[in-house]
C-alpha cells in the first residue's frame, strides 16, 4: 500500500446543516467564559525548523487545556451547553470514546450536575479509564472495537432516552457533531490573534492528525471560510493500521479503516470517517499520510527531549502525530511528489497541533524514556 495520497480539491463549502452550525459557532466566546480558560500555547520551534531546513515551525500545545490534557473537550462542553440549552431536563449524557472524547463528556457533564454514561472498546487502557471515571462517569469496557462501540452507544442512548453526545457523524445524527466541531473553532480562532492577518493565516502548510477527521474537518472549514484561496495547504496524517480517510480516498468513497486497527495512536485508531467531516475533507484537504507507531515515537522523543531553547512538550501518542507526519514528509526520499504537491521548501512556515499531552502516563513514560 502506498503511503500518502494527493487530492485536488475544489476548495468549494457545502452549504448544509453542518455549514450553518459552524458558521454560527460562538466557542471562542463560550470557553472563554468558563473561569478554568487559558488560551494554549502557540511556541515556535527554532532549532528543530533549523533541523528539518524549513523556515518555521510553529505547534499549538494542547496538553493542558482545561487540566484534561487534550483538545477534545473543546467539542465536548461546546456541545454539552448548546444541547442542554435546548433541552434543560436531559439527566444523562452518553458517549463512546478510545479515551479523550470520553473525558471531555464527563468533565462537561459534570459541570451542569449531569450523570455520564461513556463506553469504550476492548483496546481502551486500564488509565484511560480511570481518567474516565474520575469525572464521576460510569463507564463500560465492551468487547467491540471503536465503530462497533459508537453503534452500540448509539443504541443504547435511544432505548435509554440518554442524551447522545457522538464525535462522529452518520446519517441523520449530524447535528452533535457539527457542534462539536463548532467548539474546536476555539484554538484556530486563538492562534489568528498571533499569527494571521486580515487575508493570511501566516503558516503555508498545516499537519493534522485525523482519527474520524472531525477536528481536522472543523479546521479545513475554518481556512476555507476564513481565508478563502490563501488558505494553507493541509495534509491530513493518520496511523498506518486505522487509515479511514486514507483508504476512503483511495476507494472514492468513505469506508472502514481496512487495517489491523492495532496501534499505539489510540485517539486516531477509530472506525469508519464521521459523515459530515468527510465531506468537507474531500473537499479542501491537499493530501493524507500514513505514519508508523515508530515514526510517532521519535516525534514524541523529539518534542519531549529539545536542543537549544525550543520548548521541551509532553505529547501522547496521538498528540504527536501531526509532527510525525511532517517530519516523514520531510525525511522519506520516496515522497518528492508529496513535497512538491504541498510546495514544501525552505521557505515553509508550518504549524503542526500537539493535540494531548501524556494522557496514558506509563505509555508516555515508557515511549519516552527508552
Ligand atoms: C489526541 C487526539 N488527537 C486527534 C484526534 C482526532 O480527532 P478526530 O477523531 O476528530 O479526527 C483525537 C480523537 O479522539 C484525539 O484524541
Amino acid at each position: 500500500m502506498n503511503d500518502f495520497y494527493l487530492n485536488y480539491p475544489t476548495d468549494i463549502l457545502i452549504k448544509n446543516q453542518t455549514h450553518h452550525i459552524l458558521s454560527n459557532s460562538n466557542s471562542l466566546e463560550f470557553h472563554s467564559s468558563l473561569d478554568c480558560y487559558n488560551e494554549s500555547p502557540l511556541f515556535s520551534l527554532d532549532f528543530l525548523s533549523k533541523e528539518l531546513n524549513i523556515s518555521k515551525l510553529y505547534i499549538k500545545d494542547e496538553s493542558k487545556r482545561f487540566g484534561l490534557n487534550a483538545f477534545k473537550v473543546l467539542g465536548a462542553s461546546y456541545a454539552v451547553c448548546k444541547i442542554l440549552k435546548k433541552n434543560p431536563k436531559i439527566s444523562i449524557f452518553c458517549a463512546a470514546t478510545d479515551g479523550n472524547h470520553g473525558k471531555a463528556v464527563a468533565w462537561s457533564a459534570k459541570k451542569y450536575n449531569k450523570e455520564s454514561v461513556i463506553y469504550v472498546p476492548k483496546e481502551t487502557t486500564k488509565l484511560r479509564i480511570k481518567a474516565i471515571e474520575f469525572y464521576g462517569a460510569d463507564v463500560h469496557q465492551l468487547d467491540l472495537n471503536y465503530e462497533e462501540t459508537c453503534a452500540y452507544a448509539s443504541k443504547k442512548s435511544i432505548e435509554m432516552n440518554w442524551q447522545l453526545i457522538q464525535d462522529t457523524s452518520w446519517e441523520n445524527y449530524e447535528e452533535v457533531p457539527a457542534l462539536i466541531m463548532s467548539g474546536y473553532l476555539t484554538h484556530f480562532l486563538e492562534i489568528e490573534k498571533t499569527l494571521c492577518d486580515d487575508d493570511s493565516s501566516g503558516f503555508d502548510i498545516v499537519f493534522l492528525q485525523s482519527g474520524v477527521g472531525s477536528w481536522a474537518a472543523s479546521y479545513i472549514w475554518y481556512c476555507l471560510n476564513r481565508f478563502g484561496k490563501n488558505r494553507p495547504k493541509i495534509v491530513l496524517v493518520e496511523p498506518f493500521e486505522s487509515c479511514g480517510v486514507f483508504q476512503s480516498f483511495t476507494e472514492d468513497k468513505r469506508i472502514s479503516p481496512l487495517g489491523s486497527l492495532d496501534t499505539i495512536m489510540a485517539g486516531l485508531n477509530c472506525g469508519i470517517p464521521s459523515k459530515s467531516a468527510w465531506e468537507i475533507i474531500k473537499n479542501g484537504c491537499d493530501a493524507v499520510i500514513t505514519i508508523s507507531d515508530e515514526d510517532v515515537k521519535l516525534s514524541m522523543r523529539t518534542l519531549y527531549s529539545p536542543k537549544e531553547n525550543d520548548p521541551k512538550i509532553i505529547s501522547g501518542e496521538s498528540g504527536a502525530a501531526g509532527l510525525a507526519g511532517l517530519i516523514k514528509t520531510i525525511n522519506s526520499k520516496s515522497l518528492q511528489d508529496l513535497r512538491a504537491h504541498i510546495n514544501l521548501s525552505e521557505s515553509s512556515k508550518i504549524l503542526v497541533f500537539n493535540t494531548e499531552g501524556d494522557t496514558d502516563k506509563n505509555s508516555f513514560q515508557g515511549i519516552v524514556k527508552s
